[in-house]
């Protein structure tokens, strides 16, 4: 609440989607992974990427600003995001970048009309799919989205902080802070809640900003349903730590790694193609 009631509150006059980009998303360093991964395993740059649950399909422009022959096709069911990121991302692409973005309102379990050399379905946003059957369908799909030669890059988050109901992650930036709350997690059945918050300094709150209903997957999970769902290759990168075990958000492929309360992890789902000799 604001001390001044006749005056808006900071929560009043903020813009969700702004913060939640501020505070979440790092496309840029996406970007490049997505390019080091991609060379690494086929020894040349890929060009078309499709963004899954874009949201405001941040990596689709930075992706496209980022070399000139690259083209981007963000999907997401919602209209509200996309329209966000059209006015204020696609805006700030130059012209002839912006006319290298597509965007569909759709849902992700729809076959496009080109396949990708990456598909980037990012911030965990899968976990949506709460069954097997329902997770390797669309698996199968974005194994056809992809072109011979592609890769499927996911996210993964865990660790027992995430196991401690109402555990609540806070970042703070120079205007809000960013509030990322573990709110359930049903052990039975790995249904799990979560919340993003902002608060500011005039004491106001955008409460409940984002909700995410999702199902708690683990990488094993996900390693075997990539491969059931015709993967061919599937690879785990893990983030490196300093003396201190503190991140270094650069990311190696491991095969193992030890304990850690909180991580986050990238999955790769390798399309190989009828010639390729993939590099471990
Ligand atoms: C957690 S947000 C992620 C946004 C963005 N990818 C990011 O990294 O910040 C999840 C997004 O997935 C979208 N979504 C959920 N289910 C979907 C589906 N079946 N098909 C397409 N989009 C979906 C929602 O509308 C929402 O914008």
């Amino acid at each position: 609440m604001s001390k001044n009631p006749k005056k808006p509150t900071q929560a009043s006059k903020a813009d969700k989607y702004a913060l939640y980009q501020r505070a979440v998303q790092e496309s840029e360093v996406e970007v490049k992974f997505f390019n080091r991964v991609f060379k690494k395993l086929f020894n040349t740059k890929p060009t078309t990427l499709r963004e899954d649950f874009c949201g405001t399909f941040a990596i689709c422009c930075d992706w496209v600003a980022s070399q000139k022959d690259r083209i981007a096709i963000g999907v997401d069911l919602d209209p509200e995001p996309l329209a966000w990121g059209r006015e204020h991302n696609l805006s700030k692409l130059k012209p002839k970048a912006q006319e290298r973005v597509t965007l569909l309102e759709d849902d992700v379990r729809s076959v496009g009309k080109v396949r990708v050399d990456v598909l980037a379905a990012q911030n965990f946003s899968f976990w949506i799919f709460k069954t097997r059957p329902q997770l390797v369908d669309y698996f199968k799909v974005a194994y056809q989205n992809l072109a011979d030669q592609g890769m499927m890059v996911l996210d993964m988050m865990g660790g027992s902080e995430c196991w401690d109901e109402g555990h609540v992650d806070v970042r703070k930036y120079k205007r809000f802070t960013y509030e990322w709350e573990q709110a359930m997690l049903d052990p039975i059945t790995h249904d799990a809640r979560f919340h993003i918050h902002f608060a500011f300094k005039d004491g106001s709150r955008l409460e409940k900003a984002f909700t995410y209903e999702w199902r708690f997957w683990s990488i094993p999970e996900v390693k075997e349903m990539l491969l059931e769902a015709g993967f061919d290759d599937v690879h785990v990168y893990w983030e490196n730590t300093d003396s201190e075990g503190e991140g270094t958000g650069i990311y190696r492929q491991r095969e193992h790694a030890p304990a850690d309360p909180c991580w986050i992890a990238y999955i790769v789902g390798v399309r190989a193609g009828e010639t390729a000799t993939l590099k471990k």
